[in-house]
């Protein structure tokens, strides 16, 4: 007879996706007891030369894990037989030092537990480190995942929003991965940090319709400065705002005060605050920082198990941009 208790036991047990067994936060205890110090080194040295790396690498996982998982595809070279995801135009402007940081680590890595370590697990470990610098919660990180064994520019369209996706399509592209819309705008505070360039939300400002060039949900005072900013961007495509522009590289809640004062920077920021479904979310995030930490912090941790290879579904590469076997 089966007790309740262990009836309990055995459907939580079968509720977890099998991968997600196989993971543990001691992995790499025996094999790479070095791992977390590398890790550790690698990440403060770049945060204090490019503090900006915190944002574009943290960015960069969120990207990996939206295409099939988070399994380092998005590091892949382009070879002249494949277009790898890293080169679809959304992840283009992805900052060359969040894919050093990661070289970086690898690199130690390989110096000290040759093969032994993943550059899933290196991006997952470096990303919660970045987070934690810039002030945000010390989330848990499982690790265990092997890299993809493919990465193809065709999958990345439709799984990584934009910033003119309207908001019910970027609750369904979520939704479609197994996140609630709660989880949805936890995510989303992430553009606490970091920037975007002019060409994101230049429409906003000089083209938003034919009656009103720019739009009315931004403060006005937000749209002039912006305008100033923005004016050249189509001859500089460098030109770029920061995504929270009261504490640009403070991991905290201010994002979510920022659009209740009409200063969500892209159409995406700004739809969290007009959307049914979302604007409860916002203002409970506004209001309480501590709700925010956690729950980012319980979903990037979902986020980090979404998709995951372990077993021969990969592989673990020697360099984080190339397969081990060459393909055609
Ligand atoms: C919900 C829908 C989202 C949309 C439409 C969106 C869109 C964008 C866009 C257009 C940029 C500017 C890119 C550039 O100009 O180079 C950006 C930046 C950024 N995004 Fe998102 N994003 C979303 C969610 C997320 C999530 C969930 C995360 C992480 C968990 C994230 C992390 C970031 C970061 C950190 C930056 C700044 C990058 C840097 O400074 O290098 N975003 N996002």
């Amino acid at each position: 007879m089966v007790s309740p208790s262990s009836l309990f036991l055995i459907l939580l047990f079968l509720s977890i996706p099998f991968s997600e067994c196989n993971l543990t936060t001691d992995y790499y205890k025996n094999s790479c007891p070095q791992l977390e110090n590398i890790i550790r080194e690698t990440v403060t040295s770049k945060y204090i030369s490019v503090p900006a790396a915190a944002a574009g690498t943290l960015r960069l996982f969120f990207h990996d894990c939206m295409v099939g998982g988070c399994d380092a595809s998005v590091l892949i070279s382009s070879n002249p037989f494949t277009k790898a995801e890293r080169d679809a135009d959304i992840n283009l402007a992805l900052p060359g030092d969040a894919f050093d940081v990661i070289v970086r680590a690898k690199t130690a890595l390989e110096l000290s537990c040759p093969g032994i370590v993943s550059c899933a697990d290196i991006l997952a470990l470096a990303t919660r480190n970045f987070v934690s610098m810039a002030g945000g919660p010390v989330y848990t990180v499982m690790l265990g995942r092997k890299d993809s064994l493919e990465s193809n520019i065709s999958s990345v369209e439709g799984n990584i929003p934009r910033a003119n996706t309207t908001m019910d399509e970027i609750i369904r592209m979520f939704e479609s991965k197994n996140f609630t819309v709660g989880e949805m705008v936890a995510l989303s505070g992430a553009h606490t940090i970091g920037f975007s360039h002019c060409k994101e939300f230049a429409y906003r400002l000089f083209g938003y319709s034919r009656s009103t060039p720019t739009d009315p949900s931004y403060h006005p005072k937000f749209s002039a400065a912006l305008k100033t900013l923005c004016a050249n961007y189509k001859n500089d495509s460098d030109m770029a705002a920061f995504n929270d522009p009261m504490t640009p590289s403070k991991f905290d809640n201010m994002y979510y005060q920022n659009l209740k004062r009409g200063m969500g920077l892209l159409e995406s920021d700004n739809g969290l605050l007009r959307h049914p479904r979302t604007n409860h979310f916002v203002d409970l995030y506004a209001f309480n920082q501590t709700a925010f930490s956690n729950d980012f912090a319980r979903a990037i941790e979902k986020l980090s198990l979404s998709g995951i290879k372990t077993g021969n579904q990969g592989e673990v590469r020697r360099k984080c941009d190339a397969f081990n076997t060459f393909q055609t």
